[in-house]
């Protein structure tokens, strides 16, 4: 069985800790793992499988001799130091939005698009909310494909990394706002990333190409709406589609409950619907309230949750490296 040499950059941040902690989990063959994170990070010691490994400063000769970089340390990191990790040789897997819309970049979630994996050595990771959404989206677009998709998201604040966290935590001590442009103790915020001259925010049209890249379906409508919640992890999506067929709810739930990692909640007058509670820690996504929508005979709604740090980003980054490896691919 092949070994690989790893390195994951931006360890010391949220996502990167939870590559971490997920690669201690799974049974995906590791030759030695290193650390990587900005200067200030240097020298600081995190532990893989309880062995000690010091923090190292990213730098050119990072990526010499390693099989699989996770990169997880913001666009402007992975814009200079992937092309650098693949030019020797390395697989990125990259969970910046640096090269999602590239074309010539493969942006994969392993239950929907997996085999898009051999355009590029390089492979972006899916926007959080967007990777929560095309699974159930995928299911429907199979079996009775998609015309138009509405998106309305409720973002935890893990989201925006560890800042994002200390700011709830924060402003709920009644301390005053230090990240988010309001206290996100006492509202939720129709602002995430930032805002684009069309009206719309980054991360909403992030969520509308990404789906469409993913699903490829280029032609698909689609609109969001991306709204901060305070909540501390695990994102709600409320998702609106109209369908090409007439789909049954039977049928819908049917097909959906089919679909690898999800998991069907819906049973509302028993308290039985997704939530931020049941996903937070896990790699599922967890799909209810799932309704004909009473404006449009084709039209189904419906609501998800899901761990937006771990299948949001890193889960489905290593699903993808252990799917490579499967695959004799890495
Ligand atoms: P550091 O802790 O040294 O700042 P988060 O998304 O939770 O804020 O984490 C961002 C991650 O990206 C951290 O590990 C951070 O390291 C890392 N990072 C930020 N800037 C750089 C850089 N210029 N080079 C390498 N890593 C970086």
């Amino acid at each position: 069985m092949k070994e690989y040499n790893v390195a994951i950059v931006g360890a010391t941040g949220l996502v990167g800790n939870t590559f971490i902690q997920i690669l201690e989990e799974v049974d995906f063959k590791i030759k030695s793992i290193r650390f990587f994170a900005s200067k200030r990070s240097a020298g600081k010691v995190l532990y893989f499988k309880k062995q000690p490994i010091v923090v190292e400063e990213l730098n050119e000769n990072s990526f010499d001799g390693m099989d699989l970089a996770l990169f997880s340390a913001g666009g402007a990191v992975s814009l200079k130091y992937a092309p650098i990790a693949v030019s020797k040789g390395c697989r990125v897997i990259d969970n910046s939005s640096a090269w999602r819309e590239d074309p010539s970049i493969p942006l994969i979630v392993p239950e929907v698009n997996f085999r898009d994996y051999s355009m590029n050595r390089l492979i972006a990771n899916p926007n959080c909310s967007t990777i929560q959404s095309v699974l159930p989206l995928k299911a429907l677009d199979d079996a009775f494909g998609l015309n138009r998709i509405i998106y309305s998201t409720y973002q935890a604040v893990s989201g925006s990394g560890q800042k994002g966290k200390d700011d709830l935590i924060r402003t709920l001590n009644g301390e005053e706002p230090k990240f988010y442009p309001y206290n996100i103790s006492k509202t939720c915020i129709p602002e995430i990333d930032v805002f684009l001259d069309n009206g719309y925010t980054k991360e909403e049209m992030k969520m509308i190409h990404e789906t469409q890249k993913i699903l490829h379906r280029p032609d698909l409508k689609v609109t969001a709406t991306c709204v901060r919640v305070p909540v501390l992890n695990a994102h709600g999506v409320s998702v609106f589609c109209e369908t090409k067929k007439k789909a049954s709810l039977e049928e819908v739930r049917s097909v959906l409950e089919k679909f690898e990692n999800i998991v069907v909640l819906d049973d509302g007058k028993n308290h039985r619907y997704p939530t931020s509670i049941v996903a937070n820690g896990t790699d599922q996504v967890y799909v209810g309230r799932i309704r004909q929508d009473l404006s449009n005979e084709y039209g189904i709604c419906f609501y998800c949750t899901a761990d937006n740090i771990r299948k949001g980003a890193a889960a489905n980054a290593v699903q993808i490296a252990l799917k490579l490896a499967q695959s004799d691919e890495m």
